[in-house]
């Protein structure tokens, strides 16, 4: 399988580009996935230069470490970024010079239908990106209430029709499989906004199953302690809660955008943005990865102020 066939990069150079500030250094690619960006950063760095590549799912692995080969300079790690602290050695605490998160799943997750992702498979409800999570979408579907429902349909999903579907699935429990899912989302839903509506509740499930908000907080508000003064944060999300979460720390360094004081009163910006506006895909890149069509890139540099 050719790399693209597993996952086409995206924004690859553009992040690659404002990641390394030095040949030498030590990066960590916190969603290793089928390895393509991870490959250009080693084929930039020098031979002292070091690698970290985290991914939660066991397979990224096997596919990645194909696809970067035998490179003494290259580590993987199996966990989740929202432990990177836990994860990564003590020494590389406070002296790495970029971290990136290419976020959400791959294609290959996406495309093998037993996982679950694809509301146009009959699958069984799993959605997980990783084994290494208990829950999965089965449990979501079957055992939340209807306001948890209706939140999430709201809150990850942005679907209008929240109330209305929670209602239904809680009716028409047990729900075993994602065809039984999708009848039951399309039974409540007019034709004309059908896919759209499905797309919107498998998006919130997934984002549920994987806690991917939580993991993203969690990861930011450990990573000034990992990043050294002056080194950088990527990180390209897919839709809008990740982009407005990824956006308030790098101004702020907090969730809430809101930048504190210390007690001399002055501001607590552990990140300085690369610019105020996202990177995004152009034409060429979209038209040739359609997946790539709502990423946003988003860059920032270490202060050196800590809160
Ligand atoms: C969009 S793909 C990354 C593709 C990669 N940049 C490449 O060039 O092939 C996202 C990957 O990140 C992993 N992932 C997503 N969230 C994660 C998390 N919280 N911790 C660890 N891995 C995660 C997924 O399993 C998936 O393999």
């Amino acid at each position: 399988m050719a790399s693209t066939e597993y996952h086409e990069p995206v924004l690859l150079h553009e992040a690659v580009r404002s990641l390394i500030t030095r040949e030498d250094g030590l990066f960590v690619d916190g969603t290793l996935g089928g390895g393509g960006h991870c490959k250009l950063i080693l084929s930039k760095l020098g031979r002292n230069g070091r690698v970290f590549g985290i991914d939660h799912d066991e397979e990224a692995w096997e596919y990645a470490s194909s696809v970067i080969g035998d490179d003494p300079r290259f580590t993987f790690i199996r966990g989740n970024f929202g432990h990177m602290e836990q994860l990564l050695p003590l020494d590389t605490h406070g002296k790495i010079d970029g971290i990136l998160l290419d976020l959400g799943v791959s294609s290959h997750q996406i495309d093998e239908p037993e996982r679950g992702f694809m509301f146009r498979e009959d699958a069984p409800l799993d959605m997980r990106m990783s084994t290494l999570f208990g829950t999965t979408a089965f449990d979501v579907v079957n055992y939340h209430t209807e306001q948890q429902l209706k939140r999430i349909f709201k809150l990850y999903g942005e679907e209008r029709n929240s109330s209305r579907i929670a209602r239904e699935i809680v009716g028409k429990r047990p729900l075993e499989t994602t065809g039984e899912l999708r009848q039951v989302i399309a039974g409540v839903t007019p034709e004309r906004h059908r896919n759209k509506t499905l797309a919107r509740i498998f998006q919130a499930i997934r984002i549920e199953v994987n806690r991917e908000l939580e993991m993203l907080g969690r990861f930011f508000d450990k990573a000034p302690e990992l990043v050294a003064e002056g080194g950088r944060l990527v990180v390209i999300s897919y839709h809008s809660l990740e982009d407005r979460l990824t956006k308030n720390f790098m101004r702020a360094g907090n969730a809430e955008g809101k930048p504190e004081k210390d007690f001399y009163g002055n501001t607590i910006r552990p990140w300085k943005p690369v610019s105020n506006k996202p990177v995004i895909p152009d034409d060429k890149e979209i038209s040739r990865n359609p997946r790539a069509r709502s990423a946003k890139m988003r860059v920032a540099e270490r202060t050196g102020v800590t809160a």
